[in-house]
């Protein structure tokens, strides 16, 4: 897909994506957004980014751990996304931008986080990149997204989730397209071991890749 129409698709779901995200993973969706700020190590104070922000919920999980004496920047290029995200949550800052090319000088967060986006770029080094140039030294981003499994079983359960579940969900709301991609677009994904790769070749020291709920999804930890 072209940026424009992954733009396209993200601005057109928007209404739909927090009650979606919410029915198809029974509330885990929040568990795994908890635990992937966590492992970025955010803290009272901090200055923190959340890229592909969307509709915002690990940006305000962001803002509730950083305190009153912190700042959390949440960005996303689609702007119904932006909307609904502010609504949510005034006193964060959300800004219309790029994972490829982000609106920020170099070393300027304590910890980034990003959801579900990674997979979503059209160039996965050039986001990593830029994760890299926006943290301080020795900061930390989290990366939540599906996890491209190497066990046989465990890829034929999410595609059954993806085929018989999200996408019907989705078509009740007249939405199959908008949701009929995300299963091509996890059989690209590079494995946690390939993103690992990935991730140390942009210049990032500490790398992890952890596999979380059942190894359906996966958390990269990455070290500046
Ligand atoms: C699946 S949603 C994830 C939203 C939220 N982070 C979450 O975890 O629920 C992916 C988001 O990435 C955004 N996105 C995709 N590519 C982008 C890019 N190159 N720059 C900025 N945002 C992008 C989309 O607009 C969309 O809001």
């Amino acid at each position: 897909m072209l940026p424009e129409e992954i733009r396209t698709l993200f601005n057109r779901i928007a209404p739909v994506y927090d009650q979606l995200n919410n029915e198809l993973s029974l509330g885990q969706h929040k568990i795994w957004k908890r635990m992937t700020v966590k492992w970025s190590g955010a803290k009272v104070g901090d200055a923190c980014l959340d890229v592909c922000c969307g509709s915002g919920d690990i940006a305000e999980l962001l803002f509730n751990r950083v305190g009153p004496t912190g700042r959390v920047v949440g960005v996303d290029f689609a702007v119904e996304q932006l909307a609904i995200a502010r609504q949510r949550n005034p006193h964060i800052t959300w800004q219309e931008g790029d994972a490829l090319a982000l609106p920020f000088a170099e070393s300027t967060f304590d910890a980034v986080t990003m959801g579900y986006g990674l997979r979503n770029v059209i160039n996965i080094p050039q986001a990593l990149k830029e994760l890299y140039r926006v943290l301080k030294p020795g900061a930390k981003a989290a990366v939540l997204d599906f996890n491209r499994s190497e066990n046989a079983w465990v890829r034929a359960l999410q595609q059954w989730y993806l085929g018989t579940l999200v996408v019907p969900a989705a078509a009740r709301r007249g939405l199959t397209a908008e949701y009929a991609y995300i299963a091509p677009s996890v059989e690209r994904f590079p494995t946690g071991a390939e993103q690992v790769n990935l991730a140390r070749a942009v210049g990032f020291s500490a790398v992890t890749h952890y596999p979380i709920a059942g190894g359906t999804m996966g958390v990269l930890v990455l070290g500046k």
